[in-house]
Formats: structure tokens, sequence, C-alpha cells
């Protein structure tokens, strides 16, 4: 029989505190306790960020090991993020997960954020669960990033377009924000778009060589949009909030897919994942379940817990550093731009 590796991962690298236990690619338990205090700001202040961890941490990991019913003393391992994120929110997670592996004595294990959301699509709900074949291609969509991923294996990970400068959860928020919905928008212009018409506006589109992606300019010009349309009626926004909400979505998912669809025919791969918060985005998730169908390619969509931040990812990816014994020393520190 297989050996059981039990797995306590941390993710606080940005505004949500969240504790995984995993027993190899299975999770037994994922808890996240998130941040409302941001809300009120407009997007996430580290330094608040940073103290909400250091409150939720300790009942979150307690709350970890009761669900999946298991003591400190079972765990084979540590794991994670070491970043990239905000430097305040990654100390929390990275001190708590150095002085358990020193406590407990067992390995520590440092895991990339955003190789994370990708191998999310690894974790075995049950014995049916299907997994991505290699090679396969990923579009991780989150508030930092955005780009299209090349998989050769867990670890031999290829980018191959990325954008220039905003995310596309930026693109969300910052649109959210200027129809005044409070962060993070990306949610709320998902369900506004539902009652409202697609193809009410029209946005300009970037011009991106290969497969890069440009939101700020996006950004700017519906600022511009929603800025000369209230001078003509003070209402606009009020007025024609869904369809303003589902145009931009429907135009951001377009930009996103276009890219996708090019880099999955130019490589003729047809193992195609989505990743990140914005995966959770339903009209993006239809857009893509078409291509899919029209493609013939072989569709990967995490389970809504697996989009936003959570550590289930941390866990599994864990998990296959675990096997390969690629551990971490206490003297690590994060990094808050840790490249893929
Ligand atoms: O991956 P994530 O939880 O955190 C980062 O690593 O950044 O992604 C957060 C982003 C935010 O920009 C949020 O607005 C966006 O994901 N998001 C969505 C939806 N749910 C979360 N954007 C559009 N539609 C959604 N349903
Ligand atoms: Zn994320």
């Amino acid at each position: 029989m297989e050996k059981e590796v039990f797995i306590l991962a941390i993710e606080s690298s940005c505004d949500d505190t969240s504790v995984a236990i995993s027993c190899n690619d299975k999770i037994l338990a994922n808890i996240t306790a998130n941040q409302k205090i941001h809300e009120q700001y407009g997007g996430v202040v580290p330094e608040l960020a940073s103290r909400d961890h250091q409150r939720n941490i300790i009942p979150v990991i307690d709350a970890a090991l009761k669900k999946a019913n298991i003591n400190l003393e079972q765990l084979n391992a540590i794991a994670f993020t070491n970043g990239p994120g905000l430097m305040g929110s990654l100390l929390v997670g990275a001190s708590v997960a150095k002085s358990l592996a020193w406590s407990l004595n067992i390995p520590l294990i440092e895991v990339n954020h955003m190789q994370g959301h990708i191998l999310a699509h690894f974790i075995k709900e049950n014995t049916e669960t299907k997994v991505p074949q290699f090679p396969m291609l990923c579009l991780t969509v989150s508030g930092g990033h955005t780009q299209i991923v090349k998989l050769k294996s867990h670890f031999d990970i290829e980018v191959l377009g990325e954008t220039t400068d905003d995310a596309v959860g930026e693109a969300f928020d910052k649109a959210a924000k200027i129809v005044g919905l409070p962060y993070p928008g990306g949610p709320l212009i998902d369900k506004h778009a539902k009652d409202g018409n697609p193809e009410k506006f029209k946005f300009n589109d970037s011009k991106m060589d290969g497969y890069n992606y440009s939101f700020s300019g996006i950004k700017t010009s519906f600022l511009y949009f929603i800025q000369n349309n209230l001078q003509k009626d003070k209402d606009f926004v009020s007025n024609n909030l869904n369809d303003i909400c589902a145009s931009y979505q429907n135009h951001l998912v377009k930009i996103l897919l276009k890219k996708l669809v090019l880099a999955a025919t130019e490589s003729g791969i047809k193992e195609i994942a989505i990743a990140g918060g914005v995966s959770a985005n339903s009209e993006l998730r239809k857009q893509i379940s078409e291509q899919a169908i029209k493609n013939n390619w072989n569709l990967f969509i995490p389970a809504f817990e697996y989009c936003t931040d959570n550590a289930a990812m941390i866990a599994i990816t864990g998990y296959f550093k675990f096997l390969k014994e690629e551990f971490t020393n206490l003297a690590t520190a994060p990094n808050v731009r840790m490249k893929l």
C-alpha cells in the first residue's frame, strides 16, 4: 500500500488566511478565513491584512486539524506559500510554518502561490477524479497575475505569455470601483452581469503581440466611457449597471480566450485548464466550455473552493515536492515577486 503522507499547508499571500490538511493527493480539510476589513477601503490594505492573518492563523490551524481529525504528531511535513504576495501577509504564514516544522522536527516545503493555483487541478476528490495529462496549457487569472503557461510536468512550467501591466482581476476590481461596487468587485460584476446584455456596450480592444495581454488601457477607457456617459445622464450607472457589467465582463473574457485559443492552436495542445480567482467567473467558465467543444479540448475548470486563494492548492503542490524531497531550510524568507 502507498505510504500515507500528511501535510499541513498554509496560504497567507494576500487577504485570505487558509490552512489545509492533505493525505497524499487528497484534501482532508481546507479552511479559509476571509478578511472583510478591506471592503471599506476599496482594496487590500497590506498592514491590516497582515494583522488579520496574525489573529486568524492559529484558530484556522486548529479548525483544519479538527476537521481532518489529525493531530500535529501525525504530520509528515509543513508546506507554505513563500511568494508571490504581500510581504507582511507572507511573513505570518512563513513564520508559523517554520515554527511548526522546527518544533515538530519535520520537513518544511516552500510553495509558489501561482504554481499552487495550477496544481490544484491534481487534487483527487475521489478515485474517479480525472486530472490533466502533460503537456497541458493553463490560463492563470488572479488579482495579481494573468498568464498562459505550458506544463510538461508538475515542475516544468514555461510562461508562454502574460500581462505587461495590470492583471485581469485588477481590471475587474478597478472597473467595479469606478461604478461604485465594493472590493473585491470581480464577483459583483459577475453577479450583475447575469441580468445584463453583454452586447449593449462596446469597448476598445488592446493590441498585444503573441500571447501577451495588456489591461491597463482597457481599464482607463472604461473610466472615460463612464465619465462621458455620466455627463450626459447623471443616472447612467444606476440605470445601466447590469448591462455595463455584462458588456465589460464579456469584453475581458473575449480577450482572455482569444490568446488562449491561439496558444492552444499553435501548440496543438488539447489539455487545457484555467486557474486563479478569476476562473470563478461564470462568463469565463461558459465561454471556455464552448471553446472546448469547438476545439475538441479536454477542459479542466477548478471547483469554486479551489479558484480563489486556498491552502488545498499549497498542500497538493507540497505533496509533489515532498515526493521529490524538495525541502527548504529555516533561513528561507518570503519573495514577494517569486517567479514560476
Ligand atoms: O487568486 P485570487 O483569489 O487572489 C490572488 O492571488 O490575486 O484572485 C482574486 C481575484 C480578484 O481580483 C477577484 O475580483 C477575482 O479574483 N474574482 C473574480 C471572481 N471571483 C474572484 N473575478 C471575476 N468574476 C468572479 N466571479
Ligand atoms: Zn491567488
